[in-house]
């Protein structure tokens, strides 16, 4: 493609978009960006996809739209999710033609439990987010000719500092962590987490951009793939990021998290939650419990790009967590407490 192109990036003030919008700035092109609420500058629009028409000022030919708007909660009811993850792209889709060269962002767990996305069936992914994404693939693959789909895993900010426009998507993590509303480390002993920088996507979107549309439709995969953290050790790593900022701030340090698999927390921690907590607590297991896909996850992600080892990113972007949201980062993990309380009860529980 030619320089300057002009490109639309859609949810471009979000952690992934705001990245991409300013690295295909810095290559000379034309660059607007779209989100709900709109951002700084008079290329940041205001268009709430999937749920209106596209202003008229965007209603324009664009060489390539980068289409990163979603939502990333995991526990959204289906039809939620679909309204967050699918209409948005159909709204991307009514305002290009066949010559737009169409990126779709997606992620490296849309192929769910069965390895494709080729389920229809919500049984066929961990959650909601799983069967939205790999239901947008779908529609990306059956409506255009030609387009990129770019799948990565758990995003961290910058390799330099950590640097992040946004917080989104796996920091309920470490404010979890320091909370206390993670009581075990729930996943399976061999799990792997891979994880990427904001950078190693807006580097790869980037080319993607100068090579020019695909002939056909064009995956690629970023990630470790073999080489990816194990989750014990990426737990340890965020531990320590947090615990440095948490020494040099006189904090309590976090102590180690007991390891309990998948079966053992839904088969005997769970159902014990379930009739001994209170409702405040129970909301906040569940909600954990929808995000035990991260750290299930045995089988190394097929790669296709390899980038460069993440731990670094991971460990300053959650030290800049830190620093940027004091009052989470403060907190003291509260033990689990019973809602009628014989003491000694809550031993085998969360
Ligand atoms: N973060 C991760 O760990 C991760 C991992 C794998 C894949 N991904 C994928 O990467 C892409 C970007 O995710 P992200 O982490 O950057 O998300 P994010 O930080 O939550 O940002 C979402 C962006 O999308 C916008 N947006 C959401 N719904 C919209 C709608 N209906 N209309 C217009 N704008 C909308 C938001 O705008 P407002 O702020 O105005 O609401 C925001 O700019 C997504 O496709 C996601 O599935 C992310």
């Amino acid at each position: 493609m030619t320089t300057p192109a002009r490109i639309l990036v859609t949810g471009a003030t979000g952690t992934v978009g705001s990245v991409i919008l300013r690295a295909l700035d810095a290559a000379g092109h034309q660059v607007h960006g779209v989100s709900r609420r709109g951002g700084a500058g008079p290329r940041q629009h205001t268009w709430r996809l999937g749920q209106e028409e596209p202003p008229p000022e965007l209603r324009v030919p664009w060489d390539a739209v980068v289409h990163c708007a979603a939502d990333t909660r995991w526990n959204l009811p289906y039809e939620q999710a679909e309204q967050a993850n699918v209409e948005p792209l159909r709204g991307v889709l009514s305002l290009i033609g066949p010559e737009t060269h169409l990126i779709h962002l997606s992620t490296s767990y849309a192929t769910g439990l069965e390895g494709d996305i080729s389920s229809h069936s919500p049984d066929a992914y961990r959650n909601s987010y799983e069967w939205s994404k790999a239901t947008a693939e779908r529609l990306v693959r059956a409506t255009r000719d030609s387009a990129d789909i770019v799948r990565f895993p758990i995003v961290m900010g910058a390799r330099a500092d950590g640097a992040l426009d946004r917080f989104s998507g796996f920091f309920w993590l470490p404010a979890s962590l320091c909370s206390g509303a993670v009581p075990a480390l729930v996943g399976e002993k061999d799990g792997l987490m891979d994880i990427v920088s904001t950078e190693d996507i807006a580097a790869h979107v980037t080319r993607l951009i100068a090579a020019g549309p695909p002939a056909g439709h064009r995956l690629s995969i970023l990630g470790r793939g073999k080489e990816a953290q194990r989750m014990e050790d990426v737990f340890e790593t965020i531990r320590a990021a947090l615990n440095s900022w948490r020494s040099a701030n006189g904090v309590p340090l976090l102590e180690r998290l007991p390891h309990v698999t998948p079966e053992q927390w839904n088969r005997f921690h769970l159902p014990f939650a379930e009739q001994h907590l209170d409702r405040a607590q129970l909301l906040r297991v569940t909600a954990f419990r929808a995000y035990q896909g991260y750290l299930s996850v045995t089988e190394p992600f097929d790669v296709t790009t390899q980038v460069a080892d993440s731990k670094q990113a991971l460990f300053l972007s959650m030290r800049l967590w830190a620093e940027t949201h004091e009052g989470a980062a403060r907190r003291i993990p509260q033990p689990w407490k019973e809602r009628s309380a014989p003491a000694a009860a809550g031993a085998g529980g969360p």
